[in-house]
């Protein structure tokens, strides 16, 4: 059994919150895992050349390209992103808009496999964590925890953190604002957080040593897809 793990945001690792929640969760699972950071990797979203419908195998040329195979081999994935404007960041979305390339013919690659989705934003993580879910399900790969939490945004480095009229401290914290260490959120020091993302590892682990049955977990995957289907039309 082997997990993947993707942290799409583009800071280093060492200041991502992202990064660390992806980590605590892969950590927890007692699997082996691997962990691949999209930070400086240029990934482009899907471009409809509909080259994929054949083989499933995208013909895009790009860092994407390398990742391929390690999102084939793997039984399960952990998926993190920063929330930017309430949704994925951009090389998030693009990286998930691919997985387009196994949806075809008997395409069935991916289906019945496990997730967990990590969002972190400068307020919340939840809107981004619930698209990947979306995005999962639309490959039939069930999402069985989401992990979110508040980071640091880049207001309180930013230098002009204490007046921006349009900065996460001011908003948060009000005009005269002084921004002080211990009022930067690290998910590292939120216990409650980094306890869901270990909560989230370990039932990861168990599902995938348990009797992980994908055939099952594909049809009610299905079903789910058709009640989304079936409520926006
Ligand atoms: C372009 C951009 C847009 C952002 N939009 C939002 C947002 O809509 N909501 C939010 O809560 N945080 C937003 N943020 C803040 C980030 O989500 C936050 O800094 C997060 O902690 C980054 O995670 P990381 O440390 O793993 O990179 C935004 C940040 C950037 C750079």
């Amino acid at each position: 059994m082997k997990i993947l793990g993707i942290s799409g945001s583009p800071r280093k690792e060492e200041k991502s919150g992202t990064f660390s929640l992806v980590q605590t969760v892969l950590e927890n699972t007692g699997l082996d895992y691997e962990l691949v950071s999209l930070k400086g990797k240029t990934i482009s979203g899907c471009i409809a050349c509909l080259g994929c419908v054949k083989d499933n195998i995208c013909k895009v040329e790009d860092d994407l390209t390398p990742i391929r195979e390690k999102i084939v081999e793997a039984d399960a994935y952990v998926f993190g992103t920063p929330n930017y404007y309430s949704t994925l960041n951009a090389v998030s979305h693009a990286f998930l808009e691919r997985f387009f390339q196994f949806r075809h013919q008997t395409g069935n690659t991916l289906w019945g496999k496990l997730a967990v989705s990590v969002g972190l934003g400068g307020t919340m993580g939840q809107a981004p964590a619930d698209d990947i879910e979306r995005f999962f399900l639309y490959n039939f790969i069930e999402t069985i925890a989401k992990v979110t939490g508040q980071g640091a945004a880049s207001c309180y480095s930013c230098g002009f953190g204490e007046t921006c009229q349009v900065g996460i401290p001011l908003m948060l914290h009000g005009e005269g604002v002084k921004i002080a260490p211990d009022m930067i959120p690290d998910v590292r020091k939120q216990d409650e957080v980094m306890a869901s993302a270990a909560r989230a590892g370990k039932l990861l682990g168990e599902r995938l040593k348990g009797s992980h049955d994908r055939m099952k977990v594909t049809q009610a995957m299905q079903e789910k897809m058709m009640a989304l289907l079936g409520e926006s039309v």
